[in-house]
């Protein structure tokens, strides 16, 4: 009725194409919202010359808490609504080895936030470096657990423990001590800590949470990230083992898994939140490190039933004046003029 405000829920969605982010260097930077990606959301979310709304998700290659932690953490930065539901990270994939394994090492992240992230994906036994420094603290002979973390770990019998699998969930901590500890369990006989291995090849495998060598973080440069550690890790087996090579598995983008992935929880997102049935046409997806975000969408794009649209911004990783290693379809200044350049094109 005339005169009577408009309400969100008054304004139509587009139901053509999607949205999906990356977070860091996009639309984060140290733990502070970039300016314009506050704008970009309240463009999607309807105030815009088209008069439509726009359906979208994040997918983010961080992690280290609960999705559903993360989301309160993102709802407060960009004032908007994130739900778990349009919300992926670095290790939401991993949920899906739940059954695979019993007994698992994880590694990285604050404290106790990454085993508590495992066990509520379902891990039913969770170690992390911690429980094996209290159980012999010449593990790590420079890593003296805080009174904290001694309360917090757990204690048990490592001569009796196989561990199946290492999964690293978020960025390490305590590079020295969870490299010491990755490489004795690829190193030993068959998972069990304490032993050596006489032909190192029968240690657990080790799943990164994603494979960025740097990042976007607050300094004006990038720091190093994840896949640098799994290169100290890879590097230094094949040094101890005189030439073995120890081949370990990144979840996280580029890997198609990860598109896939978002493929399915983008379906559902479209269905329960705004009522379409129907696939996507066009998925933009705006990112700032070449070698991840542009690289697996692009090799998405070949596969998908859809067309996935890299686009690349200018706020993180990607400088301007160097040559993207992974060619984006178009590279613009920020967050908001990459919204702005998706809904152009559509409407
Ligand atoms: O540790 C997080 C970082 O490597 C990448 O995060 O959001 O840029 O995928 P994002
Ligand atoms: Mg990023």
């Amino acid at each position: 009725t005339p005169g009577s405000p408009i309400t969100p829920a008054d304004i139509p969605t587009a139901d053509s194409f999607a949205f999906a982010f990356d977070i860091d260097g996009v639309l984060i930077r140290g733990g502070r919202p970039i300016p314009e990606a506050i704008e970009a959301m309240k463009v999607l979310n309807g105030e815009n010359e088209y008069g439509m709304k726009v359906p979208y998700i994040f997918l983010t290659n961080g992690g280290g808490k609960t999705e559903a932690e993360r989301c309160i953490d993102l709802s407060r930065q960009l004032d908007i609504e994130v739900s778990p539901a349009q919300f992926i990270c670095g290790h939401t994939p991993m949920r899906e080895m739940v059954e695979k394994y019993e007994t698992v090492l994880v590694v990285g992240g604050e404290g106790e936030k990454c085993r508590q992230v495992a066990e509520g994906y379902g891990f039913r036994d969770v170690i992390t470096p911690g429980d094996i420094i209290k159980d012999n603290e010449h593990t790590t002979p420079f890593r003296k657990l805080t009174a904290e973390e001694k309360a917090n770990s757990r204690t048990r019998n490592y001569g009796e423990t196989k561990i199946e699998a290492i999964f690293v969930f978020a960025d390490s901590r305590d590079w020295a001590g969870d490299i010491q500890i990755m490489l004795d369990l690829a190193m030993s006989k068959g998972g069990y800590i304490g032993t050596l291995s006489e032909t190192f090849d029968e240690g657990p495998p080790i799943y990164f949470s994603h494979n960025d060598i740097v990042w976007s973080a607050a300094h004006d440069n990038v720091r190093l990230g994840m896949g640098a550690l799994r290169k100290m890790v890879e590097m230094l087996f094949k040094d101890l083992t005189k030439g073995k090579e120890l081949e370990t598995i990144a979840f996280g983008k580029p890997a198609i898994g990860t598109f896939e992935f978002a493929t399915r929880l983008l379906q559902q997102w479209r269905k329960d939140e705004h009522r379409i049935n129907r696939p996507p046409e066009t998925v933009y997806f705006v990112g700032d490190t070449p070698e991840s975000d542009i690289r697996g969408t692009n090799q998405f794009n070949t596969k998908a039933k859809n067309e996935w649209y890299s686009i690349l911004v200018r706020t993180g990783v990607f400088q301007e004046g160097t040559e993207p290693a992974y060619k984006p379809k178009a590279t613009v200044d920020t967050v908001l003029d990459a919204v702005r350049h998706g809904m152009k094109r559509e409407f």
